[in-house]
Parts: structure tokens; C-alpha cells; sequence
């Protein structure tokens, strides 16, 4: 059938979605398949998307208008089999705020925060350190760890300019993991490890000296922990397909949940493609294993 990989967008994340978008495409014509590469821009895409005659859609956007459910729900109206999860789903893991409120009341662990919203003013009612998200944003960008409230106010405002709502997490010390969730397993778990602040943009796609440990250390308690930990979280939110799950241990070897990606990336810097080579499934295996996850 024909596949359309949707990528690119006019997101904070175009970037690396162009990265993710050519190698997804690059493996399925590999593979023989009948693949497109169509960069979202919202003026072409409906009449792309209504003519063409795509029998499937590979999503290979990240962030905003393509990890957030509002993309999925334009292919529900056309009929169009996707990759991932749903509209409802895509658009909580979207969200940092509300994944949190839904752990919360699930009873599973994410560490203490708190919400600003452009416009208002209030004080920190965490303890510091913390770290500054976009609620809406990925790849770690407008993200600022602040050790003095000094420092609050120009992290707020470098995370305004991404998104409306920012959050306010505490800041974790101690061990970085990541898991993939592919078909309702867990991938082999990832331990990060940068000489910088944290897991930044630079340490994800640029700089040489981020440390991907897999399989990594973890007594076999802890493994099993962290990836039903990963399981739940995913299914908290409703997640479906393919997803990886950002995951910290602190100093007392307690977990804390970060967030969950539905689209995660699948560059050569990637964590998803380390993850699936490690359990013997090869780039091109891993896309098609990906692909199976849409429904005809
Ligand atoms: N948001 C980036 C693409 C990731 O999670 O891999
Ligand atoms: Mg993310």
C-alpha cells in the first residue's frame, strides 16, 4: 500500500523531525514499500491528505500540531491508518501538567511541581533546585535549571517563549533512564549519562560525550520496577503502539516519572533505534514493527 511519512512542521522539534522523517522513509523504501515524504504544512496537507489516496501514515513529527493529537484526529476524518497513539492520548503525553495529575491519581510516582502560567505572577512554592519545562515542548527545549530564585526569572522567561504554561518540577538527583515501549513490551532500559547540567538539546543531538548504558546496571528488582513502572505510566495515559518513557532514580533508589514521548526520535542520536538493537531488532525491523502498530 501506499505509506505517507508525515514530517518537518513549523515546530520548535522541525529539526529532528526531518531527521526522523528520511529515516523512516529511507528503511521503508528499502524495504520495497510505496513511501512518501510529506512535509506538514497546513495549507497542502488536507488537500494532500484527501487526494492521494494514502492507504497508511507513518507520523514522524515531534512536538506541537504532531505529537499532540491534533494531526490524528485529521487523519481519523480522512480514514487514514496511523502509527501511535490516539487524539486523546497523544494530546495528555503532549502535556506535562496533565500526564502528572493522571499519575498522580493513579498513585504513581512524579516528582513535586508546580504550574506557571504566562501573565500571572506567583512565587515558587517548590523547593530548589528545579528544573523549568514547556508544558507543551520536547528535546528538552526551553528548559532551564534554576539553583537560586534569582535565576526564576529569566528561566520563566525563556520557557514563555515556547508555550503559555511552564512547569516547575523538582529537581532529581541521581540516575537517568529512559524505556521503549513497543506492542505492550518494554525495550532493553537506557541509562544517560552527560558531563553536562542534564540531558539537554546539545547532549541529545550534538555533543559526543552523552554515555548511552544499555543494557545498563539495575538490579533485577529495579529493572523490573522501572519498566512496569514505564508500562503503567503509558497506559495511564492511554498510549497505544509505540512510546518511550522518561524515567529518574534518586539517591534512595526511589523512581520518578518525567514524561512520555509518543513519538519519540529516530535519529542516528536516538534513543528508541539504541534500545531496539540491543533486543536484535535492526533499523529496518524496528520501522516495520513501528508501522504494524496502525491500524487498516
Ligand atoms: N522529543 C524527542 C524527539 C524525543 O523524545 O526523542
Ligand atoms: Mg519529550
Amino acid at each position: 500500500g501506499r505509506i505517507v511519512v508525515l514530517y518537518g512542521g513549523h515546530t520548535a522539534e522541525r529539526e529532528i523531525s526531518l531527521l526522523t522523517g528520511q529515516a523512516i522513509y529511507e528503511a521503508l523504501v528499502q524495504q520495497g514499500f510505496d513511501a512518501f515524504l510529506l512535509d506538514v504544512d497546513a495549507q497542502n496537507l488536507r488537500d494532500q491528505l484527501a487526494n492521494k489516496a494514502f492507504d497508511r501514515a507513518f507520523i514522524a513529527l515531534h512536538g506541537r500540531f504532531g505529537e499532540d493529537g491534533t494531526i490524528q484526529g485529521l487523519l481519523e476524518m480522512f480514514n487514514i491508518p496511523y502509527t501511535g497513539s490516539g487524539v486523546l492520548a497523544s494530546a495528555l503525553a503532549m502535556d506535562k501538567f496533565r500526564s502528572k495529575l493522571l499519575w498522580q491519581g493513579l498513585g504513581l510516582p512524579t516528582p513535586p511541581y508546580q504550574l506557571f502560567r504566562r501573565g500571572e505572577l506567583s512565587s515558587l512554592a517548590i523547593n530548589l533546585p528545579c528544573i523549568l519545562k514547556p508544558v507543551h515542548e520536547g528535546s528538552s527545549i526551553g528548559m532551564t535549571k534554576v539553583k537560586s530564585l534569582d535565576e526564576l526569572q529569566n528561566a520563566l522567561k525563556k520557557a514563555y517563549q515556547f508555550d503559555e504554561q511552564v512547569l516547575a518540577e523538582t529537581w532529581i538527583t541521581g540516575r537517568e533512564f529512559t524505556v521503549t515501549i513497543l506492542h505492550g513490551e518494554a525495550l532493553p532500559v537506557i541509562e544517560l549519562k552527560t558531563p553536562r547540567e542534564f540531558y539537554d538539546y546539545e547532549a541529545k543531538y550534538t555533543t559526543n560525550d552523552t554515555q548511552y548504558i544499555c543494557p545498563c546496571e539495575l538490579q533485577s528488582e529495579e529493572r523490573k520496577q522501572i519498566t512496569q513502572l514505564a508500562l503503567d505510566a503509558f497506559s495511564a495515559l492511554g498510549c497505544k503502539g509505540w512510546g518511550r518513557v522518561d524515567i529518574m532514580q534518586d539517591d534512595a533508589n526511589n523512581f520518578w516519572l518525567l514524561e512520555v514521548n509518543t513519538i519519540p526520535g529516530m535519529t542516528t542520536h536516538s534513543l528508541v533505534p539504541k534500545a531496539a538493537k540491543v533486543a536484535g531488532i535492526d533499523f529496518n525491523q524496528l520501522v516495520m514493527s513501528i508501522l504494524a502498530t496502525s491500524k487498516s
